[in-house]
């Protein structure tokens, strides 16, 4: 059976847990949560702080830096009410800062890759910074997830959130244009985490904003996810060549390992010797969503962890689902809760409009112009 969130905070406070299981904002929940705490979290070199803040609404607890605006922690409930954090991350800012793989951080200007770093635009060439191989990945080597954002906190109505600001000047990792980006998180009284991004540009340029968390449902530091079960409602994907770029082809998922318009663990078909997951060491593609661009947020996935009953549903406005499967883990680091992340212990679903768009007229534009503004959602439900 599938609880939803009411249900289980309803449950535990008639069992009268929920000044120690739950913390104190489940009972503000009904008035409309908890109001954002900020903490000092570190100091970067140069001395400037980073803070984290944290939020609490509907039964889930969320903590934001002000560095990258990572999620540092994100906590639900299993079905008995135990809660767990379910993102990946560090308890400090000089490994985020050394050797973070984006760790619950915000992506930009552009989630994943670009060839070689370039594309034309209006007949101006560019080049971007390069830092995986030859290719300009997540916005280059100092991305919007590795500077400081402000940040503003909110209550609204029943909804508890940030609003994360940040200025990325022009020609900064190479692209054009002052970009102002605005992205705003939001806790609601049903404990979803939605995120609402914004962009404005004074000149002609591209932009694809996501956020980079990665989700163990059975809790960071539990081990693989291989077990978890997985659906995402896209007949096709975007096969990638060895450097994981886009070959322009938008392939059939029918017959694949690639296939998970019905529900399947991520561990039936990942060994499954596809070429496509041979040279991606696992799954790291876009999955074109059945239903496109669309004006409002739609349902897109649903994860779901068997052991503890949480799950996750994606909804958004965005073409593709990058699904990555935690490929590049590889024992080195130790994460929040004191241990080692190894290959497969989470995964990222990662909501954008497709890889390398810029050097692909086939798929959906990235182009963000003057006078325009981007503007883009996804939401997060979460149950048990
Ligand atoms: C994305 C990419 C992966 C990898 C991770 C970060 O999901 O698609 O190839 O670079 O980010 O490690």
């Amino acid at each position: 059976m599938e609880l939803n969130r009411r249900t289980v905070i309803a449950g535990a406070a008639a069992a009268g847990i929920a000044a120690t299981t739950l913390g104190t904002g489940s009972a503000e929940a009904a008035s409309g949560g908890r109001k954002p705490v900020k903490e000092l979290f570190g100091k970067l070199a140069d001395g400037t702080k980073v803070y984290r803040w944290s939020l609490e609404n509907g039964g889930t607890r969320l903590r934001v830096l002000n560095w990258g605006g990572v999620v540092q922690g994100l906590e639900i409930p299993d079905r008995k009410g135990h809660y767990a954090n379910v993102s990946l991350g560090f308890d400090n800012i000089d490994d985020y800062v050394a050797k973070t793989p984006y760790f619950g951080a915000l992506i930009g200007r552009y989630g994943n890759r670009i060839a070689k770093g370039q594309f034309t635009l209006d007949g101006k060439s560019y080049q971007l910074s390069v830092n995986d191989g030859d290719n300009s990945l997540h916005g280059g080597k100092q991305g919007f997830d590795k500077h400081i954002w402000d940040v503003e906190p909110f209550t609204k109505g029943s909804d508890v959130g940030l609003h994360l600001h940040y200025t990325s000047v022009d020609g900064e990792m190479g692209y054009p244009g002052t970009l102002r980006a605005k992205v705003t998180y939001t806790l609601t009284k049903h404990g979803d985490w939605r995120i609402d991004y914004e962009a404005t540009t004074d000149k002609a340029t591209v932009v694809n904003l996501t956020s980079h968390v990665y989700w163990n449902l059975g809790g960071e530091g539990t081990g693989t996810i291989e077990d978890h079960e997985l659906s995402i409602a896209a007949g096709r994907y975007t096969p990638t060549d060895s450097g994981l770029i886009p070959t322009g082809e938008l392939a059939k998922v029918a017959g694949t390992p690639f296939d998970f318009r019905k529900t399947k663990s991520i561990g039936r078909d990942i060994r499954a010797g596809h070429v496509q997951q041979v040279q991606a060491k696992g799954y790291d593609h876009n999955w074109v969503l059945d239903k496109g661009i669309t004006a409002k947020p739609e349902h897109v996935a649903t994860l779901r962890d068997p052991r503890s009953g949480r799950t996750l549903k994606i909804a958004t406005d965005q073409p593709g689902l990058q699904f990555y499967s935690g490929n590049f883990l590889d024992g080195t680091l130790t994460g929040t809760g004191g241990h080692t992340y190894r290959q497969g212990d989470a995964l990222c679903l990662e909501t954008q409009h497709f890889p390398d768009a810029p050097n692909h007229p086939n798929f959906p534009s990235t182009v963000l112009r003057p006078g325009q503004t981007y503007r883009t959602s996804t939401i997060h439900t979460f149950g048990c």
